[in-house]
């Protein structure tokens, strides 16, 4: 990594640290319902902790616009995170300015206080650089641990780490940040080949970057979900009241000319005349989708298609699931590549999930051990996959 780690942190004991995570989490009835990104975040705090830091932990939690939001308050996070540590955690119900100051300044070595939603302030999302500051004011280094905010531009991102190296400390990555982009790059700039790219999910228009991208490094890319019925439109096929693309259907044409074989469709659906969880669903080869149908998820011949590029792969990409995936009538074929790919790390090659839906839907199926990597980024694997610049990364401390 070009950027400094927790590695060359010269932290002293009982340095007050300011650690951006991202907390963004579903909660349900102030109940966080899926605490992945939380427990990803333990080893840095838990390396930080370990030799005396005061940690200051900010985070965003959905998108209240600017102003407080008592439903998307991070208290219950902080609970949460007090529960997988084993330990008390601190929450501070405002996120920045003299009262947080005061209550990181009382933390005692080892202890860690949580502050409020860094976006209930104006100024987070047009990266404010008075706002950074306050933030800045509130430690001596900043470690940016928080992947899946690390495409924005944001005054606790990037704004926050280009204020502390002005104040004079540090802003370098956490052990996660360090992680997914040490995997995902490896992938990208040095893959074992075949290279096989999974992509799914709604639009082509969406994912271009992405699309190319891979085209242009991997050996096949296989394409599901609703993307893969904008290309059926392109190649002239029924594609009945499905969901299609429709601004990415000539698209969807070119790169298919550009692509030939490496680019590979699903060759059957799964087709109900409703998308939901108790539909009666057919399958059907895809040159037979129905005026009425809905096409929900790739078919049995299409699992055996890809299981075979899959499995032989050394190297596996997937982002976004093949069908929709949260509803049991059209889980198959997302469970299906899942198991694929489980295949394939077992004998040795590279495998990573990206992107917040098929991250989730690996979970679903009780597989993401039998991955080298599940990415806690849905828009910055995104980001990051397309070759893109992520702000978070950009403004940390050089090595
Ligand atoms: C995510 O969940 O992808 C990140 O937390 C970023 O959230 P955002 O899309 O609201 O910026």
């Amino acid at each position: 990594m070009r950027k400094k780690t927790l590695r060359d942190l010269a932290a002293r004991d009982g340095d007050r640290i300011v650690v951006r995570v991202d907390f963004n989490v579903p909660l349900l009835d102030g109940r966080v319902m899926d605490d992945t990104r939380v427990e990803h975040t333990l080893p840095t705090l838990r390396r930080l902790t370990a030799t005396g830091a005061r940690l200051v932990l900010l985070s965003h939690l959905g998108r209240p616009g600017g102003r407080p939001r008592p439903e998307l308050s991070l208290r219950p996070v902080a609970a949460r995170l007090g529960e997988l540590l084993g330990e008390d955690v601190r929450f501070s119900p405002r996120t920045a300015g003299p009262e947080t100051l005061a209550r990181a300044r009382a933390l005692a070595p080892g202890e860690i206080l949580v502050a409020e939603n860094t976006r209930f302030l104006e100024g987070e999302t047009g990266n404010d650089a008075e706002l950074a500051a306050t933030f800045a004011a509130l430690g001596d280094h900043f470690v940016n641990d928080a992947f899946g905010t690390a495409h924005r531009a944001h005054a606790s991102t990037a704004g926050l780490a280009l204020a502390m190296r002005a104040r004079g400390g540090e802003a370098v990555a956490g052990l996660l940040l360090e992680r997914e982009i040490r995997v995902l790059g490896e992938a990208l700039d040095s893959p074992g080949r075949p290279f096989v790219a999974v992509l799914g999910g709604a639009k082509v228009s969406d994912k271009i970057a992405v699309i190319e991208k891979m085209l242009a490094r991997a050996d096949r890319v296989l394409v599901g979900g609703a993307m893969a019925n904008t290309f059926f439109r392109a190649l002239g096929l029924e594609t009945g009241r499905s969901l299609v693309d429709e601004e990415g259907v000539d698209l969807a044409a070119r790169l298919m000319d550009r692509a030939g074989d490496r680019l590979m469709l699903p060759v059957d659906c799964v087709v109900a005349p409703r998308i939901d969880a108790v539909t009666t669903t057919r399958e059907v080869p895809r040159a037979e989708v129905g005026a009425e149908d809905r096409i929900g998820d790739i078919g049995s011949a299409s699992r055996r298609l890809f299981a075979g590029e899959l499995e032989q792969a050394r190297t596996i990409v997937w982002n976004g699931p093949v069908g929709v995936s949260e509803m049991p009538p059209f889980a198959a074929g997302t469970a299906a590549v899942a198991r694929s790919v489980a295949v394939a790390t077992a004998s040795g090659a590279l495998t990573i999930a990206g992107g917040g839906d098929s991250a989730a839907a690996v979970r679903a199926a009780g597989l993401a051990d039998a991955f080298t990597h599940v990415s806690t980024g849905g828009g910055a694997s995104l980001a990051f996959l397309a070759g893109k610049t992520l702000p978070g990364v950009e403004a940390l401390s050089d090595a």
